[in-house]
């Protein structure tokens, strides 16, 4: 068919005729053309000034030598070099002089609950008040000790952890090891009870001090105080990492408990570790 005239918009139509359609020979409009031409020669110019073609093993590197990766290292090293100013006071300093100076501590009080928020918050809480199974790093009696260089070295270490120098504690399963009976056992909670709560003293309570005596002091103390040397809880406080309710502590006491804390040593840098003992000395001091 020949190209011929439509008679409703009066352009030419292509001459094919589809079940009586027939196609309008309407040319791509001007501006496409344009933004056409401009985008290729964008495109020409961006591959010649920056990074673009994969050439198996490299690739263009562009006239104008932008690299991401380099600018990046650039900036970190910068930032590094800027922090050494303070954390390389945090490292030698001794720790007394550090919690003395305003300006440092402002330092460790900021980075400190960054490092702590992130590596320590999803075990011991933002607050780091601890939980069920996690011990508060804020109040109550130190597991072991609450020193600067104390917790610096829990925090290298580790407890009970994979480190070769890791603190190991273990309180042993009596029930469950058959040490003491369920009888014994309950007369041993009913006397821990008694250690941080007012209780009228009765029978049982009398028998558990003698078992406590015979089981339980050379570890937890006479009076259950604990021991920090050998990181061992105090029972006369109310501050409890399993729960100070019969069924924690004879829970406790059947299973034994043995708490599983990483070691930094190697995840987190020497300056980084001192912040955070540093700022956990900090939120005691501070801690209502
Ligand atoms: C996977 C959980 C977990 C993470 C993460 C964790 N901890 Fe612990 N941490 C524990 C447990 C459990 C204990 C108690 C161990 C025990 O019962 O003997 C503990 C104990 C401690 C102690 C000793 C407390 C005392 O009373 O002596 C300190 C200090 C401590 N953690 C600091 C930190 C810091 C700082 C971080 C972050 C860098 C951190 N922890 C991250 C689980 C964790
Ligand atoms: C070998 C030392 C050792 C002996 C013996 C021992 N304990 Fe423990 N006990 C521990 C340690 C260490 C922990 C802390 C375990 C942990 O945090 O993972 C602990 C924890 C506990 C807890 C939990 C405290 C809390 O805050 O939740 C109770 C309760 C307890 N012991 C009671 C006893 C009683 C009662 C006896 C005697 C029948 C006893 N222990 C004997 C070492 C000992």
């Amino acid at each position: 068919m020949k190209p011929e005239r439509d008679p409703v918009t009066g352009r030419l139509t292509t001459g094919h005729e589809w079940n009586g359609l027939t196609e309008l020979d309407t040319p791509v409009p001007k501006p496409v053309y344009f933004f056409l031409i401009v985008f290729l020669l964008f495109c020409v110019g961006y591959w010649l000034l920056m990074p673009a073609w994969p050439l198996g093993t490299t690739y263009t590197k562009g006239l104008l030598h932008q690299d991401e990766r380099a600018s990046v290292t650039a900036r970190v090293k910068a930032a590094a070099e800027q922090r050494a100013s303070w954390t390389s006071m945090i490292e030698v300093d001794h720790a007394a002089t550090v919690l003395e100076d305003a300006a440092l501590m402002a330092r460790v009080r900021e980075t400190g609950r960054t490092l702590f928020a992130d590596n320590c918050a999803m075990c011991h809480g933002m607050e780091a008040r601890g939980g069920p199974g996690f011990p508060s790093l804020v109040s109550g009696t130190p597991l072991w000790g609450a020193t600067t260089d104390a917790l610096f070295q829990t925090i290298m270490v580790g407890i009970n952890s994979d480190h070769p120098d890791s603190r190991t504690s273990q309180m042993p399963a009596f029930g469950r090891d058959g040490i003491l009976d369920a009888t014994q056992i309950d007369a041993v909670v009913a006397y821990v009870r008694s250690l941080s709560q007012p209780i009228a003293p009765t029978d049982r309570i009398a028998k558990g001090r003698e078992l406590f005596a015979a089981n339980c002091a050379a570890c937890h103390g006479e009076g259950g105080n604990g021991n920090s040397e050998i990181g061992v809880p105090d029972l006369t406080d109310t501050r409890w990492i399993y729960g100070g309710d019969s069924a924690s502590i004879r829970q406790s006491i059947w299973r034994g408990r043995q708490g599983h804390m990483p070691s930094w040593d190697g995840r987190l840098q020497l300056w980084q570790r001192r912040v955070l003992a540093l700022y956990l000395v900090d939120l005691r001091r501070h801690a209502p």
